[in-house]
């Protein structure tokens, strides 16, 4: 049997703009993306055999079958991969469910990965990411992470040079908003003038001044979404009343303020009157063929 660890990172939205309705039901994004220190954890044995069993920890409620993002991952690589195996995932959750940090699908592309690097990289990394875009639009870019322009219906992925390392205080009041019926009901309102462009949002982070952001960060969410979350709601006024660069993350309704400076981060979490996760961007450790980032790997049998 071979186990391998993943760590599975959240992503925030620094920039996030919707377009029109496609064809195929999918909507045109184009979005400034970053994976963060607060993360998943998956254990993945990888054995002889035919099977797919998953065992979560830390969440309670979440599909352990078929429409669990980690067991379709599993699925969709034995398919590509051309043999049966016995797949075993432990997936310890801390990233909160449904809340626009695109936790499932960072369990997704951790499954992928994990049973690449497993299975002695049968597979290149974009093999992966197109292999995730099978079957969620976040998971591309979920499977190299880092800081992206994503593009399509999120899963075309343009990595951008690293920014300055940001802090971050993440909230999620548990206030959980479908992806689905987010974008649908941006069909029925008017599209919203930006008034900053990822550009300009990119090249603000790149000057590294966190306080300073805060007319460049966008997200076409927040209109539609936060008038029926007033937990999320509240917390982004109480982020932006201390004077912190703060959006809602994706479709909601995690919010999240930044800052360049680990210290200011902490000494506004001992403020808040509400929980947050504290989180740093984290930037892919690109090694060999596989690049994930991995905490240890084991091997026994
Ligand atoms: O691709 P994913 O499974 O994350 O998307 C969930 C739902 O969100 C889709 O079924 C679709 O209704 C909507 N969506 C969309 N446009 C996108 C991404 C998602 O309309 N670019």
């Amino acid at each position: 049997m071979t186990r391998t660890v993943e760590i599975a990172p959240a992503k925030i939205n620094y920039w996030l703009s919707v377009g029109e309705k496609r064809p195929d039901g999918y909507h045109d994004v184009s979005t400034l993306m970053q994976t963060v220190s607060l993360c998943d954890r998956l254990t993945i044995d990888v054995s002889e055999g035919d099977f797919i069993t998953l065992e979560i920890r830390g969440a309670e409620g979440l599909s352990m079958g078929q429409d669990n993002l980690a067991v379709r991952a599993a699925q969709v690589f034995l398919h590509h991969y051309g043999h049966p195996l016995g797949i075993h995932i432990l997936l310890e959750k801390r990233i909160p469910i449904a809340g626009g940090l695109a936790g499932g699908s960072a369990d997704a592309a951790a499954v992928l990965r994990g049973l690449n690097r497993a299975l002695g990289c049968p597979f290149s990394i974009e093999q992966l990411m197109d292999m995730g875009a099978e079957f969620g639009s976040d998971i591309s870019f979920c499977v190299v992470g880092g800081l992206a322009h994503c593009t399509g219906r999120g899963e075309i992925v343009e990595p951008l040079e690293p920014t300055p390392k940001y802090y971050f205080l993440i909230a999620n009041g548990g206030e959980s908003v479908s992806t689905q019926v987010a974008f649908s009901e941006l069909d029925a309102s008017p599209s919203m003038r930006q008034f900053t462009s990822v550009q300009d949002c990119y090249e603000a982070l790149i000057r590294g001044d966190a306080s300073t952001l805060q007319g460049q960060l966008y997200n076409r969410f927040e209109d539609s979404v936060l008038p029926r979350c007033p937990i999320a709601s509240g917390m982004l006024s109480v982020f932006r009343s201390l004077g912190a660069s703060a959006l809602m993350s994706g479709s909601g309704s995690t919010v999240y303020a930044v800052f360049s400076n680990e210290e200011e981060a902490k000494n506004m979490q001992a403020i808040l009157p509400f929980k947050t996760h504290y989180a740093e961007s984290v930037f892919p450790i690109l090694d060999d063929k596989a690049g994930q980032i991995a905490l240890e790997e084991e091997e026994d049998g």
